[in-house]
């Protein structure tokens, strides 16, 4: 028998397709409008980018993704993670030394006690140097992120001392502090990087 165009398995066939097809284009509808309702939420600041309980939850959860232990909290590192929270961001001694001079994570819980939201959305948002602190992922955070950022840092109160004041290229660093001399770069490559110490 040959494959006429009244073969039911061909009809099953083209049902197929146009299903599949009609479902690919709902997909692409429904991503889009979430995408766009998304964006949309994050613009108004009104609430976080991603689902919590609350602001501070949320900015508890973009703390600890957020890698801002890895830096801000002493010890973070050697324990795995595995510090309780009334530890965490208290700032840290070891100085980070490269091309830009020395410049030592400094302690957040006292931070934001002197910020207010708005200054503290304000620099998160525009400030660019000094590394090795990741300003261009905090530059990209929607507002009502960096917002639950400092709800969630101001909550633990604040701890701990004022670390050591960022050092220029010449000067020479007392305490401990990491070296991140660049090796083999290209004549000139260093030169072209924004790196430069803010006045303080
Ligand atoms: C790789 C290390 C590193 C990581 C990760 C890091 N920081 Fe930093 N941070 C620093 C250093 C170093 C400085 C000081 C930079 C300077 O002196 O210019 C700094 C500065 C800051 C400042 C400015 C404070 C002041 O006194 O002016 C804020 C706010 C801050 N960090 C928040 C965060 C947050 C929030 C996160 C996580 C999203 C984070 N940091 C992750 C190293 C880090």
């Amino acid at each position: 028998m040959s494959a006429g165009s009244n073969d039911p398995r061909r009809g099953r066939r083209m049902l197929l397709v146009v299903a599949g097809a009609l479902a690919l284009v709902l997909a692409v509808v429904a991503g889009d409008r979430f995408g766009a309702r998304a964006q949309a939420r994050s613009q108004q600041g009104s609430q976080p980018y991603i689902q919590a309980y609350s602001s501070i939850d949320a900015g508890r959860y973009l703390v600890k993704v957020g890698g801002c232990n890895d830096c801000h909290t002493p010890g973070y590192m050697e324990a795995d993670g595995q510090l309780p929270e009334s530890e965490w961001l208290v700032g840290s001694p070891l100085g980070w030394r490269g091309p830009w001079g020395t410049t030592y994570p400094p302690n957040l819980r006292l931070f934001v006690q002197e910020t207010p939201e708005d200054l503290f959305v304000q620099i998160l948002h525009t400030r660019k140097v000094n590394p090795p602190m990741p300003w261009p992922s905090v530059n990209a955070m929607s507002e009502a992120d960096v917002r639950s950022i400092h709800r969630f840092i101001k909550s633990l109160g604040p701890k701990g001392e004022r670390r050591p004041r960022a050092l220029g290229p010449g000067e020479e660093p007392e305490a401990p502090y990491l070296d991140m001399t660049p090796h083999n770069l290209p004549e000139g490559a260093m030169a072209a990087a924004p790196f430069s110490l803010p006045a303080r």
